[in-house]
């Protein structure tokens, strides 16, 4: 294994020892097989290469000062990959083989997992594709899940520090009723063209707003979106934004803390009113929004060049939890032997 400089590291594809792998065939999942190879034989007419049928979880392992491993809320990853699978029809993984075999690649790896203090973690990534190959348009008959992991740093390269967002309202990530609630990788393809524009221009990601009316905030290209104010934790209620498991628990953790916690419809027009706004997710963790750009109306909202206050203690209450700084009240961790 190479020298890794662990507290430089961005978030990237990095290659580690070994990945986890799960046939389903005949009607039935196999058993976990483990492999030290980067690539997949695939049939040319899979249905992931045609028609899509792909699905993805993101969800990370953290090395404690105790020197235990302890994965992020896996349960509720495992059953978000299986909505996945039900909105793009593809079978059903049961939760018990994603959690065991989530379990064997970072076990496996562990040599990659960021030490303690480092502030970076190892990012897991399962995938599940359709492999059967189809021409007509239907779900395959087999599948593949996998599960491979590396070492990252933070998404946004400014880290815990206030990144811009540009909106951009000609694209959309995904249709009112379309699977923008699924982690399937259609909606990141059509992500793409507004991703890289928003990059160019020097923005870290795309603010979206609901693709119906563009009336209301929905999420920021990675990650979701929320807003403070009045001591109050705001986030969007919208059927086309993925359900962020980050999001989920900072909700329950802003409870904690004494502030008001509110999910419900966010108006455009809301944007000047928050004392604080920031993106979250497992790979954003929390990143802070300096500035947002509507390209549009060519107007700008300003938050500060620093995380304000309420963002500061979430960051560090969540953050405090995943490493085991603080005790797990919540039953989130799940550790691995
Ligand atoms: N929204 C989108 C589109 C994402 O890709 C992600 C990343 O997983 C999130 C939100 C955040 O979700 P989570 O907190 O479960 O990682
Ligand atoms: C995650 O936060 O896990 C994501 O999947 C975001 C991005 C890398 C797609």
């Amino acid at each position: 294994m190479e020298n890794i400089d662990w507290k430089n590291l961005g978030f990237g594809y990095r290659k580690t020892d070994y990945n986890v792998r799960c046939y389903y065939r005949d009607g039935k999942w196999g058993e976990l097989e483990v492999s030290s190879s980067e690539v997949i034989n695939l049939h040319m007419g899979a249905t992931a290469l045609h028609y899509g049928q792909e699905a993805f979880e993101g969800l990370k392992a953290f090395m404690g000062r105790d020197g235990k491993v302890r994965i992020f809320r896996l349960e509720e990853n495992a059953r978000r990959m299986q909505h996945s699978c039900e909105g793009i029809m593809m079978a059903q993984l049961p939760e018990e083989i994603f959690g065991r075999a989530v379990k064997l690649a970072v076990s496996l790896n562990r040599a990659y997992i960021p030490p303690y203090g480092s502030g970076a973690s190892l990012y897991i990534r399962p995938l599940l594709i359709g492999t059967g190959p189809e021409i007509g348009v239907k779900p395959a008959g087999e599948y593949l899940f996998m599960v491979f992991v590396m070492p990252v740093g933070p998404y946004f390269p400014e880290g815990f520090k206030p990144t811009d967002l540009i909106i951009l309202r000609q694209y959309d990530r995904a249709a009112p009723q379309g699977t923008g609630k699924y982690k399937v990788g259609g909606n990141y393809a059509a992500s793409m063209v507004a991703g890289v524009k928003a990059k160019k221009g020097g923005y870290s990601a795309v603010l979206y707003l609901d693709s119906k009316e563009k009336k209301y905030i929905d999420e920021c290209g990675p990650a979701n979106f929320f807003g403070i104010k009045e001591n109050t934790y705001i986030t969007p209620e919208s059927d086309s934004i993925l359900p962020s498991i980050t999001n989920k628990s900072l909700m329950t953790l802003a409870g904690e803390i004494g502030m008001k916690v509110e999910r419900r419809k966010v108006p455009y027009e809301e944007l000047p009113t928050f004392e604080e706004i920031g993106a979250c997710g497992t790979a954003a963790v929390i990143s802070p929004i300096g500035r947002i750009f509507d390209a549009d109306e060519e107007k700008e909202f300003f938050y500060g060049k620093e995380p304000g206050p309420w963002s500061t203690k979430l960051y560090h209450k969540l953050r405090a939890i995943q490493y085991g700084d603080e005790p797990d009240l919540h039953g989130w961790i799940t550790f691995v032997e």
